[in-house]
Parts: C-alpha cells; structure tokens; sequence
C-alpha cells in the first residue's frame, strides 16, 4: 500500500492535511520508518496518484500495510458479545480477522467449518465498521471470467443490521470505488475487481511513462483482458500518456461496466450497452472480445506499443497469439501477471523468453516477482518484457 514518507516532527500536520482532504487510510495504522527519523502514513486507494501541496515534497513509497489494533479489536469485542468465549478460542486463527473493502461492502472469506456462524460474523462486522452497507462471504474466484462468488451474509436496512432474509433492495454489488482519484464502477458479482491491485496498476504506470521517454511519444495501449478498466484508469490520468487504447474482455458484463466508466474518464459518449469489439472513436477501440482471436483483425495487429496480460492463470499460454498486436517499428513492453508454483518461477522465465520476440538490449530480462501468495503452494508473480524494435 501507498505510504507518505514523513520527518517525524512533521507527522500531525500532515496527519491534519491528509484527513482533512480523506486521503488517510482508514483502519491502518502510521509505522516507523527503518531510518527511525520518519513516519509512514498509510495512503488512502482513492487519494490522487500525485500529492498537491503542502504534501508534494514528501516521498511516496510502497510499504505493506498495517492494520489498527483498535479496528480489529473491535470486531472481536462485537464478536465476544455474540459467540461464547471457549468457541471463539476453539476455532482460533480461522475466524476472518482480514476482509477487503469495496466501497461501502466489506468482502470476508468464512471457512467451511465456521459456516454456522456466518450471521455472527457478519453482524460483529457490521458493529465494528458502521459506514459497512453489506457484508459477502467470498466463496472464490470461478470460471475463465474469474468472477467471485459473493453471498450476502449481512445488511443495514434502515439502520438496523439484518442477518436472516435480507431484501433482494439492500443486496445490490454494484458500487463506485476511489482509486487514484478516479471513480471505477464494478459489481464484483458480474466481472472481476479488486482493490488489491493498485500497487501492481501504479507499477504499470510509471513503466509506462519510461515507455513514453523511450520512444518519445505517447503510447497506445492494448488492454485485452481489462476487465471493468482499472488499468486505463490509472494510465488515462497521467497527462499525455495514452494516444490510442484498446480495451477488451470476453465478459459482455465487464464491457457494460467499462464503457459506464470510460464515459466519466474520457468525459465522451460511449455507447451504453456492450457489442462486439469496434474503433468507437478514431482512438478508442472497445468491446467483448476473445483476447486469443484479436491477430485475426488485421485492423488490429502491429499497433500497440504496450500489451497488458491480467489473466494469471493463462498468461504464458496466452502470450504467443498476442505478440502480432505489438508495434515493432519502435520498442514496446508487455506487462502480464502469472500463477505459478515457486519451485517453476525459473522455468516459467524461459517459457516468457521463448514466447516473445528479441528483447531490449540494456533492459532487465523478464523475470517473475513474487508478489503475493496465493495459495499454500502458488504464488502470484508480475513481469515486464521490453521488446526490441525488430
Ligand atoms: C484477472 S481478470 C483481470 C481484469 C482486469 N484487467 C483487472 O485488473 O481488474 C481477467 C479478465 O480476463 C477476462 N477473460 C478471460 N478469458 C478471456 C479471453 N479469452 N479473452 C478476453 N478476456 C478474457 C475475464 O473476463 C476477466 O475480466
């Protein structure tokens, strides 16, 4: 998560300015920087990419994010209130001390085994977190449109929080999140987002400004599996980045969503309901598509000077059918994500290797960085390419 790198003594003005323009992090608490003579104050998602002033002359830096005690504890006093002592010893870590924020719904993973209590949970939740709407448990990600299964378990209906039978009016999974400054459009229960990837969308976009001074031009940018949009949003904010865009996913829901949110970033007139993928505008070209199948339009091939590749589990698979997309009169960058177990990161490096064309001279070699688990054995790893014009 984003930190603001800040003089110790300086900390509760700038604790003052952030709170004041709600760009502090809640639930996240302020960490002692290794130096010992700063503070790192936990960013907000929704806080602008660039500080204003009086903010702009400390550093930004990625850190891992630290929960406030006095949050989580509050779920467990709630939870204490509702559950007997010895059964909430007695399932130990399995209770869902983590959840994700989507707007005003919180996401919680609720073991199998801790089911029965599901109502309890997500009452305690809703106590502890008031400005909380609607609680899901998060039965996974399903399907090669990696949508989540999310079932409510928890509303505020009228102020009162309702467990058992919640009205089909207070379920909706349809929200605007802040990110970057943007608001993205989602409905986590008809295409994929999450808010856990904005390290990865910022990552991309300062790879993109270094794309942009290498070739001296702003870049056209082929998103094939761009879900609800969040990369485009990021890349669309910085000024003078983004000549042309292509932005498509084989999830007509996704699509609907993407072209919801491009209308209020590009402030033009997009279509409302999804078609198949077409030039909506001279530099804008949207819709469903299968990201395998886009070398077949000739229209599209040899164009895009960045190829973003967001579907983990088929990345590497994936990447030969889209090397006719990039330009190749000037140098370009792929940027995917990849599911891979540890022990095959090494392997998986070569595969990459071997599925693109010659590399950048004087630029790192494509290697997978772990960034995160994702399950006991899996881990979920990033990588850029540079491509050499050939
Ligand atoms: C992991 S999600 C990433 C979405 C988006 N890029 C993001 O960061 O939120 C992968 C996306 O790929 C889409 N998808 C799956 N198979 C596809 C295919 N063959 N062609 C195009 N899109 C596909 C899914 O619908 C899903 O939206």
């Amino acid at each position: 998560m984003r930190h603001l790198r800040v003089p110790n003594r300086a900390v509760e003005d700038v604790l003052v300015v952030l709170r004041d323009r709600g760009w502090l992090a809640t639930g996240m608490r302020v960490i002692p920087d290794e130096d010992g003579e700063h503070r790192l104050v936990p960013i907000d998602l929704g806080a602008p990419i660039e500080m204003t002033s009086p903010l702009d002359g400390h550093q930004i830096v990625q850190h891992e994010g630290t929960f406030d005690n006095r949050v989580d504890s509050d779920w467990w006093n709630h939870l204490a209130l509702l559950v007997d002592k010895d059964e909430i010893e007695a399932f130990g870590e399995d209770w869902p001390s983590s959840h994700e924020f989507i707007s005003d719904m919180m996401v919680v993973r609720i073991e199998a085994i801790l089911e029965p209590y599901s109502s309890r949970i997500a009452e305690a939740k809703l106590r502890a977190h008031p400005h909380i709407r609607l609680v899901l448990n998060d039965e996974g990600v399903q399907g090669e449109l990696r949508i989540r299964k999310l079932t409510p378990i928890g509303a505020r209906v009228g102020g009162e929080i309702v467990t058992d039978n919640i009205p089909e009016s207070a379920c909706s999974t349809r929200v605007l999140v802040r990110e970057s400054g943007r608001s993205i459009a989602c409905d986590p229960n008809k295409a994929y987002f999450s808010t856990k990837l904005q390290s990865e969308r910022l990552e991309t976009l300062s790879l993109s400004k270094e794309l942009r001074a290498v070739i001296g031009r702003p870049i056209n940018v082929c998103d094939p599996f761009c879900g609800v949009g969040p990369a485009l949003a990021t890349l669309l904010s910085e000024p003078e980045l983004v000549n042309h865009a292509l932005a498509s996913d084989l999830n007509p829901e996704a699509v609907t969503l993407l072209l919801d949110n491009l209308r209020r970033w590009d402030r033009r007139d997009y279509p409302p309901e999804p078609s198949p993928i077409s030039r909506i505008f001279e530099d804008r070209i949207i819709g469903i598509a299968d990201a395998s199948r886009l070398r077949e339009h000739d229209s599209l091939v040899g164009l895009w000077d960045l190829v973003i590749v967001n579907l983990p589990h088929r990345t590497i698979e994936f990447l030969p059918s889209l090397v006719p997309l990039l330009d190749m009169s000037t140098p370009s960058l792929v940027r995917g994500r990849v599911v891979v177990s540890e022990s095959e990161i090494l392997d998986a490096n070569e595969e990459i290797k071997r599925s693109l064309p010659k590399l950048l001279q004087d630029f790192h070699e494509p290697s997978l960085k772990i960034k995160r688990d994702y399950s006991s054995t899996l881990r979920l790893c990033s990588f850029e390419a540079w491509i050499a014009p050939q």
